[in-house]
C-alpha cells in the first residue's frame, strides 16, 4: 500500500471517529439539556445564607450537575437594593445550570409556580427581644408565606425550613398551607447532623464521608440530641460502631453532645456572624437527598412531620433519622432506644410542645 494511500484510510477513520465523537456529545448535551428548569424559592435572599446558597444552586449541587433550574428570590423592601446586587453577580457568574433569575419584594411573584421552596427569611431575635415577642414576628411572616405558596407554588412544591425557629416555623407555614401535604414541609437540622458527622471524624481521625448513621432527635436548638448509638464507621475491615472506635463512653454522653449542640453559638463566637456557609451547604444535602435518594444503608436526619414514631407527640415537626427515595422521605423505624437516649428525645420534645402553644399563643 501506498503511503498516500495510507495517510487517505486514516484520515478517513479519524474523521469518522471525531464525526460520531462530536454526534454522541451534541445528543448527550440535548438529552441532558431536555430537562426542564426546577423553580426554586430562596426567602431571605438578600441575607448571609442566602448569599452563600444561591450559587450553590445554580451550580447544581442542590439539585444535580444536569438540572437547569430558575432561581426566585425573596427579600424585604429595605434589602430590595441588595437583593438586585445578588442578581446582577449571579448573571455575572454566568452559571450555565442557571435559565433564570427572579428577583423580588412581592412574595406572590416570588412563589408562582415554585417547585422547591428554602425559607430562609425571618426576624432575628434582637438584644432585649422577649422570646414571645419574636415568635409573634415570625408566625406573622410565616403564616403569609404559607398562603402564598399553598396558592402560588407548584402542587407538589417541596419545601425546607431553615430561619429559627425552624421547626416552629415549618409548624405553622404546615398549618396556614392545609392544602400542601404535610409531608412536603420540612425544617433544617442537616446542618447538626453535619458538624455531629464533622466532631466524630475529627475525634477518630477519620474522613467525614466514612462516618454515618448520626441521628439528631427533635428541635433544631440546644435541646436538639445528637445520638451515636446507631453511627458506624467504615474501616479497612469493614463497618464499626462509633461507640466501639471511640470508646470513651464518658466523652461520647458528655462533650460530644454539648459541642454539636452548641456549635452554632461557638461559630458565632469566632465569626462574630452566625453560621452561612455549612448552613447553606446543609440545605442544599437535605433537598439533594429529599430529590435524588439517599444512599443505601445510610440515614440522614430531617425536621419532619411527626406520625407518633418513636412515642413524639403527632403533629410536631420533630427532626428524625430519614431515608429517602423517589422523592419521599420515610422516618427509620425499630431502632432500640436506651434509658438515656429516652430522656432527651422526650426533652427536646417537650421543648416543642412548648413553642407550639406560644406560637398558637401569637396568633391570638
Ligand atoms: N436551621 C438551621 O440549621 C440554621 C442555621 C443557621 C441559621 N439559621 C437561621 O436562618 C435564618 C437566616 O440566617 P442569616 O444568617 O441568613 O440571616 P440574615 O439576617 O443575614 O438574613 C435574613 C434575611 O431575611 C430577610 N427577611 C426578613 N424578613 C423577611 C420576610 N418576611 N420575607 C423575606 N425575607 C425576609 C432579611 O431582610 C435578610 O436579608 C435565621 O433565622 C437563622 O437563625 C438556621
Amino acid at each position: 500500500m501506498e503511503l498516500t494511500e495510507l495517510l487517505q484510510k486514516f484520515l478517513v477513520v479519524s474523521f469518522t471517529i471525531g464525526f460520531f465523537w462530536k454526534l454522541i456529545r451534541y445528543m448527550w448535551s440535548f438529552v441532558s439539556m431536555e430537562k426542564e428548569p426546577i423553580r426554586v424559592l430562596v426567602t431571605g435572599a438578600a441575607g448571609q445564607i442566602g448569599y452563600a446558597i444561591v450559587p450553590m444552586i445554580a451550580r447544581g449541587v442542590m439539585l444535580g450537575p444536569d438540572q437547569p433550574v430558575i432561581l426566585h428570590m425573596l427579600d424585604i423592601e429595605p434589602a430590595a437594593e441588595a437583593l438586585n446586587g445578588v442578581k446582577m453577580e449571579l448573571i455575572d457568574a454566568a452559571f450555565p445550570l442557571l435559565k433564570g433569575v427572579v428577583a423580588t419584594t412581592d412574595v406572590v411573584e416570588a412563589c408562582k409556580e415554585v417547585n422547591v421552596a428554602v425559607m430562609v427569611g425571618g426576624f432575628p431575635r434582637k438584644e432585649g427581644m422577649e422570646r414571645k415577642d419574636v415568635m409573634t414576628k415570625n408566625v406573622s411572616i410565616y403564616k403569609k408565606q404559607a398562603s402564598a405558596l399553598e396558592q402560588h407554588a407548584a402542587p407538589d412544591c417541596k419545601v425546607l425550613v431553615v430561619a429559627n425557629p425552624a421547626n416552629t416555623n415549618a409548624l405553622i407555614l404546615k398549618e396556614f398551607a392545609p392544602s400542601i401535604p404535610e409531608k412536603n414541609i420540612t425544617c433544617l437540622t442537616r446542618l447538626d447532623h453535619n458538624r455531629a458527622l464533622g466532631q466524630i471524624s475529627e475525634r477518630l481521625n477519620v474522613h467525614v464521608s466514612d462516618v454515618k448513621n448520626v441521628i439528631i432527635w427533635g428541635n433544631h436548638s440546644s435541646t436538639q440530641y445528637p445520638d451515636v448509638n446507631h453511627a458506624k464507621v467504615t474501616t479497612s475491615s469493614g463497618e464499626k460502631p462509633v461507640r466501639e472506635l471511640v470508646a470513651d463512653d464518658q466523652w461520647l454522653n458528655t462533650e460530644f453532645i454539648t459541642t454539636v449542640q452548641q456549635r452554632g453559638a461557638a461559630i458565632i463566637k469566632a465569626r462574630k456572624l452566625s453560621s452561612a456557609l455549612s448552613a447553606a451547604s446543609s440545605a442544599c444535602d437535605h433537598i439533594r437527598n429529599w430529590v435524588l435518594g439517599t444512599p443505601k444503608g445510610t440515614w440522614v436526619s430531617m425536621g419532619v412531620y411527626s406520625d407518633g414514631s418513636y412515642g413524639i407527640e403527632r403533629g410536631l415537626i420533630y427532626s428524625f433519622p430519614v431515608t429517602c427515595e423517589k422523592g419521599e422521605w420515610s422516618i427509620v423505624q425499630g431502632l432500640k432506644i436506651d434509658e438515656f437516649s429516652r430522656a432527651k428525645m422526650d426533652a427536646t420534645a417537650k421543648e416543642l410542645i412548648e413553642e407550639k402553644a406560644l406560637a398558637y399563643s401569637c396568633l391570638g
